[in-house]
């Protein structure tokens, strides 16, 4: 995490339970494994100093990890050739390289509110030659109306939560709804978007969307948690 996102880090403090940040597309579990290992991080907190007494730590990551994109693109996703995909929140990236490796989509397109990350994807872009079919904007989704009305699929993962009051997380979900509309377009969302949109009282507008049904019995090595994949929820607008 950046130490200018001063409000995320705050949301994760007001979680239940002790939670530390490893971001899944930089550490695998096997690489987190190995740092507890050598000791350099530990999984558990001290419940009562200099004892034994050790519960196990939260662990949230902000990003999608590698087994999840190929999840995503290889068995959530039809074939994207010819495509605009949209990255709600696109961050570290992971999701446009993930499509960009995973997926025939023809445009992948990310929208970060963060200056610092979208610098540092355009960075990324240069250095492995991806500006061919990849572009970042520096924008707050809710600005995007000409191209949320001609995107494919768009993919929300957990985008608003930690990163915006809930009062601007109500606006960009209502100016979604109204603006991404086209026929048989998909919409990935992590959570589901029941879960979301009752945490903040929304209603879901009727005739919108409608779930398609997901296979998450796919085995992609020991190192994915079928939990995780189980959060990816797939919808087409009606
Ligand atoms: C959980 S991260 C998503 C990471 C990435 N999409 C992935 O799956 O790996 C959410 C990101 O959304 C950004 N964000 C939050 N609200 C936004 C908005 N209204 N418009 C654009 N980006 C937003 C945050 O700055 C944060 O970097």
């Amino acid at each position: 995490m950046l130490p200018s996102e001063t409000a995320a880090q705050h949301k994760m403090q007001l979680r239940e339970k002790p939670t530390v940040h490893v971001d899944g597309f930089l550490y695998s579990d096997e690489q987190v494994d190995s740092l507890c290992e050598e000791g350099a991080m530990s999984r558990n907190y001290c419940l009562s100093c200099g004892s034994f007494k050790t519960a196990p730590l939260d662990f949230i990551s902000h990003s999608f990890s590698v087994s999840e994109l190929q999840f995503l693109f290889q068995n959530v996703l039809p074939d994207l050739s010819g495509r605009t995909v949209v990255d709600v929140g696109s961050r570290l990236g992971a999701v446009l390289y993930g499509g960009y490796v995973y997926s025939s989509a023809s445009r992948l397109i990310g929208l970060e509110l963060s200056e610092d990350f979208v610098r540092l994807q355009n960075d990324i872009l240069h250095k492995y030659r991806l500006a061919d079919r990849i572009q970042v904007f520096h924008a707050n989704v809710c600005t995007q109306q000409v191209l949320l009305q001609d995107t494919d699929v768009l993919i929300m993962n957990n985008v608003f939560e930690y990163f915006i009051e809930p009062s601007e997380q109500i606006g960009a979900w209502k100016f979604i709804m109204q603006t991404f509309r086209k026929r048989g377009s998909l919409l990935v969302t992590v959570p589901s978007l029941q879960e979301s949109l009752d945490a903040l009282q929304v209603p879901l507008p009727p005739g919108w969307v409608e779930e398609l049904s997901v296979d998450y019995n796919v085995y992609l090595g020991r190192d994915t948690d079928p939990e995780y994949l189980r959060q990816i929820h797939l919808y087409r607008v009606f």
